[in-house]
């Protein structure tokens, strides 16, 4: 067995076997899965993306007196690579998207090539939920972005691991910019994840699209519905495959069983305020330079210093 099909059924069968059944959201993301993300982010429901693009735009004016010399920009999780644009610059001379949906990227970043026909653009696949090292360059400033509220997509505190290994990575004097979405109206955050057209639900259901490919399990996406709901204790948006019958299927020779109206949590979008995000940034040892909102203060992108 490859060992990425490996690594995707250990983490399936461990988190099928909790109680309250998870399953990573980064097996969303084949080609399929990474076009429909995109459709969710065309939505209107879907202020994220907009609100961010708004603070991009505020920032591509003040980025390159911000910073000397010639430019590394390192996009994890960089999907379309669609914000990047905003930003990019003459004195950017590398650019390095890090995704583990390589050959969506690597479609995404031919179109950047074309319009930037000198900047040096080097995909590499990754999963950043486990320890990884950014690359090196010499004599240039790195500047790494993570954009799109991915921040909030790690369970148990591990957003903390993840900023402490970009930090220990790229070295002292170097910089990071985080997209943060912000608790608001639980109205709001609700319809942004249940977006009228159903794209959201789309992207959901083709998971099992996904794990049937993989594993031949004979799962039925019919036999499914997705809901989107906020968590008001843990702050967060939690995305739910619901098993609309009894149902049961294989993973490598065991058995695993569904009962009707049972959840099995596909995605966490932890939320947060100014305070917990300069918290969470102090505790990974980042400073905290700065930070910019949109003008209806949904949403907001942290510059840290390693
Ligand atoms: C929420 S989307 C954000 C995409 C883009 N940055 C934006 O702002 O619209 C998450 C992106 O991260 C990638 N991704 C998700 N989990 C990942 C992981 N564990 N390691 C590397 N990339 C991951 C996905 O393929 C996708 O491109």
């Amino acid at each position: 067995m490859k060992k990425d099909k490996k690594i995707f059924l250990n983490e399936l069968k461990s988190g099928l076997s909790k109680n309250n059944k998870t399953i990573p959201s980064k097996f969303h993301y084949d080609l399929l899965g990474s076009k429909y993300f995109e459709k969710i982010t065309q939505q209107k429901e879907y202020y994220l993306t907009k609100k961010e693009k708004e603070i991009l735009k505020k920032l591509s004016k003040k980025i390159p007196s911000m910073f000397t010399g010639t430019l590394s920009f390192i996009e994890l999780g960089s999907g379309a690579a669609d914000k990047i644009k905003i930003l990019l610059n003459k004195r950017v001379k590398f650019y390095i998207p890090l995704d583990i949906s390589l050959d969506f990227v690597k479609s995404s970043v031919l179109k950047l090539k074309k319009q930037y026909p000198k900047l040096k653009i080097k995909p590499i696949k990754i999963d950043y939920s486990k320890p990884f090292k950014i690359p090196k360059f010499k004599r240039t400033t790195k500047i790494c972005f993570f954009l799109g509220s991915s921040i909030g997509n790690f369970h148990n505190n591990q957003e903390v691991n993840f900023l402490k290994n970009i930090r220990k990575s790229i070295g002292k004097n170097n910089y990071l910019f985080v997209g943060v979405d912000l608790i608001k109206n639980k109205k709001i955050l609700e319809k942004a994840y249940n977006d009228k057209k159903g794209y959201t639900a789309k992207f959901s259901l083709n998971l099992i699209n996904i794990i049937n490919r993989t594993f031949n399990t004979g799962l039925n996406i019919k036999n499914f519905y997705y809901k989107g709901k906020f968590n008001n204790r843990l702050k967060c948006i939690e995305g739910f495959l619901v098993s609309k019958i009894n149902q049961s299927f294989f993973l490598d020779k065991k058995k695993f069983f569904l009962k009707k109206n049972e959840d099995i949590q596909v995605e966490v979008s932890n939320k947060f305020t100014i305070k917990s995000f300069i918290r969470l940034s102090r505790v990974a040892k980042w400073k905290v330079e700065d930070y910019w909102l949109d003008n209806r203060k949904y949403f907001a992108i942290f510059l840290l210093k390693s």
